[in-house]
């Protein structure tokens, strides 16, 4: 049989040794292999407690209440122990902070350049009086085309590739139908820029299916062609600096008439047709680069929304923001605009 006096000695005994060995536990692993060893399930303490059992109840007794007081001075010391390390710890992480150190700046989103752009064309423009709606992307064949002097069948609705929801039904080929939507809502005199996305079946080096263009519409009693040229030369001169040259050459629209399209002078050889002692590849050697389309409102969409042709003129333009976006910036390609490289995206 089991002896009481033993037993508590072995007990006590465990104190004093864990105490040393707690004293050498100078990591949190250190630290958890010790209180298994003393204090765990499988530990010294109870393995020493399983001879309990086997005592007289009076000796039982005794030994019970040296293996509590045990089990707490076990517990207590590596409470404290902890509470040291953890101390340690702290103090160390503390000593390899520099406060004198320069903070990490946090990573800031930037404006995408189409967006930069669009906003930038709408300010000159509500600068000028124009003021900026929108309009919905799914269109109708009669908003898109029909209304705009494109009836069924009409060559021009091939220039720009349709992708078609249903017959009636298309998804924009370009933000001219913010005219018809427009002059449908407003009697003149009316003054616009409408932004957006339009869509075209055409995918290349120099067209993605998903573009933004940017309309401008501007009806009023007597306005005229040399009111769009001011406009226009204006604008450019806003975005491109005031040296830009502009030039109108003649060209054809359904909805325009007389219609032109606006070219001006290369903003990478400034006009000159070459750059570094070669044919500028931007104008090709031209000088010029296209930037957008205008002309003239042409009277049968005066008609289908019911203005009077007799009283009223306007002109209109329509212009791709990726395009100005690219002259602007110099960017050569266009899928960057799609890429969403954040190092191409942050620069602007
Ligand atoms: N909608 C024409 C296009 O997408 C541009 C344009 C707009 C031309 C308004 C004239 C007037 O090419």
């Amino acid at each position: 049989m089991a002896q009481a006096p033993t037993l508590v000695a072995e007990l006590e005994g465990l104190v004093g040794e864990c105490a040393a060995r707690l004293d050498q536990a100078l990591t949190l692993e250190d630290l958890e292999s010790l209180r298994v060893e003393y204090l765990g399930r499988k530990g010294r303490l109870a393995g020493l407690m399983a001879q309990l059992p086997g005592l007289s109840a009076e000796d039982r007794r005794e030994a019970g209440q040296a293996a509590n007081t045990v089990k707490n001075n076990l517990t207590s010391l590596y409470d404290e122990r902890l509470a040291g390390l953890n101390k340690a710890a702290r103090a160390a992480a503390l000593a390899d902070f520099d406060p004198t150190e320069p903070g990490l700046v946090p990573f800031a989103g930037s404006l995408h350049p189409v967006t930069l752009v669009t906003a930038e064309i709408c300010q000159a423009f509500t600068e000028l009086g124009f003021s900026v709606v929108t309009g919905p992307e799914i269109e109708t064949d009669y908003y898109n085309f029909e209304a705009l002097n494109m009836p069924p069948e009409h060559p021009a609705r091939d220039m720009q590739d349709t992708l078609y929801i249903s017959d009636a039904v298309v998804l924009r080929t370009h933000t001219s139908p913010l005219q018809i939507r427009t002059m449908l809502s407003r009697k003149p005199p009316v003054a616009i820029v409408a932004p957006g996305k339009v869509y075209r079946r055409d995918s290349d080096l120099t067209h993605t299916p998903m573009f933004h263009q940017i309309e401008g519409l501007l009806v009023d009693e007597g306005v005229s062609m040399a009111d769009l040229r001011g406009t226009l030369t204006a604008f450019v001169r806003r975005i491109f600096g005031p040296s830009t040259n502009v030039r109108f050459r003649p060209s054809f629209f359904p909805f325009t008439e007389p219609s032109a399209e606006v070219d001006i002078s290369c903003v990478i050889c400034g006009g000159k047709g070459e750059h570094d002692g070669a044919t500028c590849r931007v104008c090709k050697g031209t000088g010029f680069v296209e930037i957008l389309g205008c002309g003239m409102v042409d009277p049968n969409v005066f008609a289908a929304v019911d203005y009077d042709a007799e009283r009223y003129t306007g002109f209109a333009f329509g212009m791709g923001v990726e395009r100005v976006a690219m002259l602007k910036y110099g960017i050569g390609d266009l899928r960057m605009f799609f890429e969403n490289d954040i190092r191409f995206l942050a620069q602007f």
